[in-house]
Order: structure tokens, then sequence, then C-alpha cells
């Protein structure tokens, strides 16, 4: 049976890129109808869509005819998918918000079929906070994704997660969704959401918070690490779209949402999580792990007695996380990013422990007391890479992890295009 496709086309730059999915479309048997947005007839014309749907192109809510003729709600459910390419940051804060004063809010108000989205947009809107509040408003509601890609825009010199899906991916995603014989919206909610974001298909490995080396049974040595600059990356990596393993140390922070969490205590078993997690994409090290350890930690409680003199304690170096697993060329993470902490000449430490630590970036922060770093909300970071060192200016521990998420996913998608 001919699969029927209603084309939803907003007014995006992508828009040109409809034209490729019809006629991709049409090559594969499926029939398409289009409704367009006024503001895609700004970036092509009805002519041309309509030459290549071979299909009236419906564009006004209030064109009489096409009330007398069909009207909106049956143009809604004459398909066997709603597809909305592009969707803009506009088209989708206004179906997030239940609008319907235009055709296409309309039709995807009173459709009762599954809807497919495929974003398209400037990366600094997509990642904008009240675009992932419709992102996530719309998941929850059923609403299918597909893309965005990451990589160069047509405005010049941007570049990240924002770029339209290609037709060829958006007809893969009209499968599987049509596949999965999930026809009416209601049932929908049975069909797994798809990841979105930059991230999708990623596997984002962080480590956060101190880690506890017991003296005995009831003591141990601890660090101020509070696991909320490690956690909020967790948190960032799974909004865009990434499979996320946190190993977390001891911390009061709750789990971020979306992410595998491993709760250890020590660096040793903080070891054996991480590799046990490996393979992964990226791997950010943001633990405070503990540089030693005492070397025969007491299996009773060490008590005080008359006669002997003040315990002392022997310490023994930990395994070094972040070296280990930036070494190991079996499974290595194409992105590795350690922290520095430091007190004193931030960067110059930092640029050490980068290369002898075998990290691509390390972000470095300073620790001192007075900057309420550890424990803290807020951050002053440097991001130390190969090519040199940039500062950032002071912000919000979610807002560094959000910006240092993209950072890599932008790097992660520029190498593959280049190794292509
Ligand atoms: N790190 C690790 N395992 C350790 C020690 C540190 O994985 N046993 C990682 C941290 O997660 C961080 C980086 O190494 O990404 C640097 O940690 P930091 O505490 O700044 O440096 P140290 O290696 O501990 O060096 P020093 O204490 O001498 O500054």
């Amino acid at each position: 049976m001919t699969q029927r496709i209603l084309l939803v086309i907003g007014g995006g730059i992508a828009a040109y890129k409809c034209l490729d999915l019809i006629r991709r479309a049409r090559e594969r048997g499926m029939s398409v109808r289009v409704v367009m947005t006024k503001a895609a007839t700004e970036f092509v014309t009805p002519l041309s869509v309509g030459a290549l749907s071979n299909e009236r192109v419906f564009t006004d809510l209030f064109d009489l005819d096409d009330e007398r003729e069909i009207g909106h709600i049956r143009l809604s459910r004459s398909s066997d998918i709603v597809v909305v390419a592009p969707a803009t940051a506009d088209l989708l804060a206004r179906m997030a918000g239940g609008h319907a004063n235009d055709l296409a809010t309309a039709v995807l108000m009173a459709t009762d079929k599954p809807v497919l989205v495929a974003p398209a947009m400037n990366p600094r809107m997509w990642t904008h906070p009240a675009t992932r509040r419709n992102v996530a408003l719309l998941q929850a509601d059923g609403i299918r994704f597909v893309g965005p890609n990451s990589g160069e825009m047509a405005e010049r010199g941007e570049a990240g997660p924002g770029r339209m899906a290609e037709p060829l991916e958006i007809l893969d995603a009209i499968g599987a969704v049509l596949s999965r014989g999930a026809t009416s919206a209601a049932s929908l909610a049975a069909v797994p959401q798809m990841h979105v974001g930059p991230l999708s298909g990623r596997h984002v490995l962080v480590t956060s918070g101190p880690t506890h080396e017991p003296i005995d049974p009831v003591r141990y040595i601890a660090n101020r690490s509070s696991g909320k600059q490690g956690h909020a990356i967790a948190a960032a990596a799974a909004r865009f779209g990434a499979r996320v393993t946190l190993v977390s140390g001891p911390v009061a922070v709750a789990d971020p949402d979306g992410c595998t969490v491993i709760h250890v205590e020590t660096a040793a078993k903080m070891l054996e999580a991480v590799k046990a997690a490996l393979p992964a994409d990226i791997g950010v090290f943001a633990a405070a792990v503990a540089d030693w350890r005492v070397a025969n930690a007491g299996v009773e409680k060490i008590k005080k007695t008359a006669t002997q003199r003040t315990p002392s304690l022997e310490l023994v170096e930990n395994p070094d996380i972040l070296r280990t697993i930036a070494t190991n060329r079996a499974q290595r993470p194409s992105l590795v990013i350690g922290f520095a902490a430091e007190t004193e000449d931030v960067v110059e430490h930092a640029k050490k422990k980068r290369k002898s630590k075998g990290a691509d970036w390390v972000v470095a922060n300073d620790v001192s007391p007075e900057t309420n770093v550890m424990g803290g909300e807020r951050n002053t970071v440097h991001l130390v890479t190969a090519k040199g060192v940039e500062t950032w200016p002071e912000m919000l521990k979610t807002d560094v992890a959000e910006a240092l998420v993209m950072r890599a996913a932008e790097h992660l998608s520029r190498n593959e295009a280049a190794a292509e």
C-alpha cells in the first residue's frame, strides 16, 4: 500500500532540502501532500513544491475552497505520518504551546497520526533553554525527532548542532516510525524514543565527585569536591542525546536524569567501574580522585590507648584513572577530557597535566578557597587544548557543562567529517 506523507514545511533556509525529500520519497513510491507555513513560502515556492509532489500545496487556513473541499481536520488525517521539516525554533515553540493559528499548526493539533520532526536552526537557538524545554515537552507528548546534525551552518563561520537531517536520514526515520506500526498518536507512547541531539548514538563516560579512601571502617580521607560540575556535564550530555555513564564518588547531589549512574567510594573502585563502562566516544574525568590511599586500612576501628603513640598513616599512591584510560590504546575514547584543580599557576600546571596524562583537553579551574569553586555553583575555567588556551568568563557550572559538551560534540563531528 502506498505510504502517505503529510509534509509540513517550516520557514527555514533548510526548506530547500524538502524538494529533494519529496523527490526521493516519491521515488520510493510514497505520496507526499504538503502544507507550507507562510514563512516557508519565502524560501521555496509552492509552485516548485507542487510540481515535485504532483499535488496541490496547502498554505492558508482560511482558504474557503480548501475548507469546503477537504478541511484541515481531514487533511491532518489523510496520511500515515506527519513530517515537519525544517522545524524552526518558532514552529517547535508553537507546537509545544498547542497553537493552531495557521494551517500548519492547526493540522499538527488535529492529527491522530504519528508526527516526526526534523529541526533546523542556528546552534545557539537549538541549545537555548527555551528550545530545550520545548523539545522535552514535545518528546513527552510522543513526537519523534530526527537530527539535527552538527556541522557548518548556512551562516558563515557558524558551526554546531542545528543542521537539518539529510533527506535520506529523514526517510529512514519515517520508515522506522511506520514500521513500528505506530499508526496513532496514542500508540506512539509504546515506541521507544529516538535520542535527539548532536550526541545521538554516542556514549559519554563521566567521572564526578570526590573519592573516599578508608582509614578504618569509620574514618576516611576525602576532599571538598561536590560533584556539581561533573554531574552537570553528564546531564548536559544526556540532554544532547548521548547515552551517558556517570561514575560518581560519594556526593550529596541527585543523580542526573537520563544517565546510568554507578556509585563508588574509592579510586580503585572508580577505575574498575570506568574500565567496565568502556568503550566510550567521549571520556570526561571531572572527579577529584584522592591521590593517595591508606596502605593498610584497619579492619577494626583504630582505638586510642594510653600506651600507644598517635598513629601515623602510611599512604600509597592511587591509580591515575585519567592517565590509565587516555593511554589505553585499545579502548581510548576519541576525545579524552581531564580537569585540573589548581591553587596557583593554574594554566601552566594544566598544560603540563594535559601532556603528562595524555588527555586531549584539560579544563583548568582555580580551586583556592577564596574562589568558592569547590562546592559552589559557579566556575571560571580555562580550556587547554593542543591549539592553545581559552579563558571562559565566570559562569554557572551548568553553563560550563553545556558549553563544554557542545564543544565536544562539534569536535567529534568535525574530526569525523575530516576523516571522510
Ligand atoms: N585524576 C584521575 N585519577 C587520579 C588523580 C587524578 O583520574 N588518581 C584525574 C582527575 O579526574 C582530573 C585530572 O586527573 O581529570 C587532574 O586531577 P588533579 O587533582 O588536578 O591532578 P593530580 O593528578 O591529582 O595532580 P596534583 O594533585 O599533583 O595537582
